[in-house]
């Protein structure tokens, strides 16, 4: 049994997450954690909100609530939608939890004391009503390019020139309106990444057999240089992780927090001890995962992002935890994920353009959206969603293939022989054949499970159904009855079997409707089928079992056609 730690990437606090989103990081990790758990190894699977920084205090303005009141609330929603969508995290946490406040400050600490922080002085603008520095984004002005009136102080939304705060003409606070800018100087604390530069590149040159699409963006920002400069870790913000604490070799950073950069991924530690407090654990409990000198030198750990989180993941992180000088946890593989897009376009957040996690939800279960968004995952390239190419997956994949055969197996034993596994009969040629079809893409489809192959898994797997199908097809209980009903028990015990092994297998991708099946069958037994003929004996002959619900209803196309106008425009 092995440990397996797996960390999704951390999903911004400021607002509900699209289903690109979600399948760029969340879902996939969750796939993974919930095989590797059903092949019986110990899983720390985590996630939590991002909640610190500009975006968040600017959602939390919008919604004209208090930042700490917002974020609460929000990772409340957010909360309530991964468990919508079954995403079975050992912990859900915060990075504005105390235990993420201490661990941010510890490092800071440690990475000062090695030297490896220096203060800058940079000039930056000041807001005397407001009593506050400005970040690029709250300074507004009128752009000199192309005259728009609501420029911002890092691009002109109308023209998309990227500005500077000073070319804005006449600019003004976002917050307050007020022009009584100035430019004054302000400190920060920058870590000095370059001189960890060669640390970094053997250690990604160590790392065995990392997705090339990881290591090309690790490669070009180690040395192309803008990677690797040196970066500002502290902000002018009031919300954040106060960059101020007790033993710190630098001084005047008061009223400045962390860059939500750095401490965003550290919070994959502090979660984890969140975790161990909300289980009622000690220190020891969370440091196993996480600390090389107590026991995490045996811990395989691998991260779930999205392509452009990359570079924090293999460059700003690592650097983090390899300049305090202390043995934590490195990541050992990184699956990262390119864009899904929707429908011709983007999703885009600020236009509301494309399906969001709640409306998701409140149109279909939640299997219907993980089943299409696995076996679609944007692993080699973009992919795209459109209704037509979700609804044929649908009505095949899970209705056809799956739910039928479910149901036909059901509905005629119950017809034929009641509602128990029918006796006599024995297996013959074709049952052994289709046990040794089923074992080549079974050992193919755990093959791709462990590699973090999406599609080729989803595809194995939907072949493993298919054969089933064929099976019956070609078996045929249903003729076979009327001349040669031991035959036809034999072949309905092999498929009521089949079923349980079907929901043991799938339950990965669409855990509600596996637990269904496995219900249906009557059984609990979850273990994982590595010999395949003994997984087909488990149910005995007089097992009781219950037709199941319909698993999966098919998408009409009166659904399809208004899905597609709802989901055009704005939300
Ligand atoms: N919130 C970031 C995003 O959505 C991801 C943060 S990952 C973390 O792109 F490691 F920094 F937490
Ligand atoms: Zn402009």
């Amino acid at each position: 049994m092995a440990r397996i730690l797996i960390t999704s990437a951390l999903p911004y606090i400021n607002g509900i997450k699209h289903l690109g989103n979600l399948v760029g990081s969340q879902l996939p990790a969750d796939l993974y954690a919930r095989y590797m758990r059903g092949r019986g190894h110990e899983v720390m699977f985590i996630c939590a909100t991002d909640e610190h920084g500009t975006p968040a205090e600017l959602a939390a303005a919008k919604a004209g609530k208090p930042v700490a009141d917002y974020c609460a609330e929000m990772h409340d929603t957010q909360g309530e939608l991964a468990r919508g969508f079954r995403l079975s995290f050992d912990h859900y946490g915060r990075s504005s939890s105390p235990q993420n406040h201490a661990l941010t400050q510890h490092l800071a600490a440690r990475l000062g004391q090695a030297g490896l922080i220096e203060e800058v002085t940079e000039k930056q603008v000041y807001s005397i009503t407001d009593a506050r520095f400005l970040p690029d984004r709250y300074i507004e002005g009128t752009c000199p390019n192309c005259g728009y009136d609501r420029a911002r102080g890092d691009q002109c939304e109308n023209c998309t020139k990227q500005l500077d705060p000073t070319d804005l003409v006449n600019p003004r606070s976002a917050i307050s309106g007020a022009t009584d800018l100035e430019v004054r100087e302000t400190k920060h604390l920058f870590l000095r990444q370059s001189a960890l530069r060669d640390r970094l590149d053997q250690w990604i040159d160590s790392q065995q057999g990392w997705p090339v699409l990881t290591t090309s963006i690790a490669k070009k920002w180690l040395h192309d240089g803008n990677g690797l400069q040196d970066r500002g870790i502290t902000r002018d913000l009031d919300w954040g992780v106060p960059a101020q604490f007790d033993g710190a070799p630098w001084q005047g950073m008061d009223g400045k927090v962390f860059y939500v950069w750095f401490d965003a991924p550290i919070e994959y530690i502090a979660a984890t001890a969140e975790w161990a407090e909300a289980q009622g654990l000690d220190e020891a409990a969370w440091r196993r995962w996480w600390r090389e000198d107590e026991g995490a030198d045996d811990v395989r750990y691998v991260q779930f992002m999205g392509k452009d989180n990359v570079p924090f993941h293999t460059l700003s992180f690592p650097a983090t935890l390899m300049g305090s000088g202390e043995p934590w946890k490195m990541v050992d593989y990184i699956k990262s994920f390119n864009y899904l897009n929707y429908d011709g376009g983007q999703f885009s957040t600020s236009l509301g353009r494309g399906v969001f996690m709640d409306q998701a939800l409140s149109i279909l279960p939640a299997d219907y959206w993980r089943w299409w968004l696995l076996s679609h995952a944007p692993e080699s390239s973009d992919a795209e969603f459109t209704w037509e190419n979700f609804q044929a997956s649908v009505n095949k994949d899970l209705a056809d293939v799956l739910g039928n055969l479910a149901s036909r197996v059901t509905k005629f034993c119950r017809s034929k022989f009641g509602e128990v596994v029918p006796e006599g009969g024995a297996y013959g040629p074709r049952e052994d054949q289709l046990i040794a079809d089923l074992t080549t893409r079974l050992r193919a489809y755990e093959a791709h499970m462990e590699a973090m192959e999406i599609r080729k898994s989803a595809s194995e797997l939907r072949a493993l159904w298919v054969l089933g199908n064929e099976y019956l097809q070609d078996a045929a209980p249903w003729s076979t009855f009327k001349t040669d009903p031991e035959a036809a028990a034999a072949q309905i015990r092999l498929a009521l079997n089949l079923i349980r092994v079907y929901a043991i297998v799938s339950r990965p991708f669409i855990p509600d409707a596996a637990a269904s099946l496995m219900q249906a069958m009557g059984s609990d037994d979850w273990s994982w089928p590595e010999d395949l003929g003994a997984a087909l004996a488990t149910l005995p002959a007089g097992h009781a079992f219950t037709v199941p619900d319909v698993l999966f209803a098919k998408i009409t196309d009166e659904q399809r056609a208004d899905w597609e106008t709802r989901f055009a425009g704005t939300r």
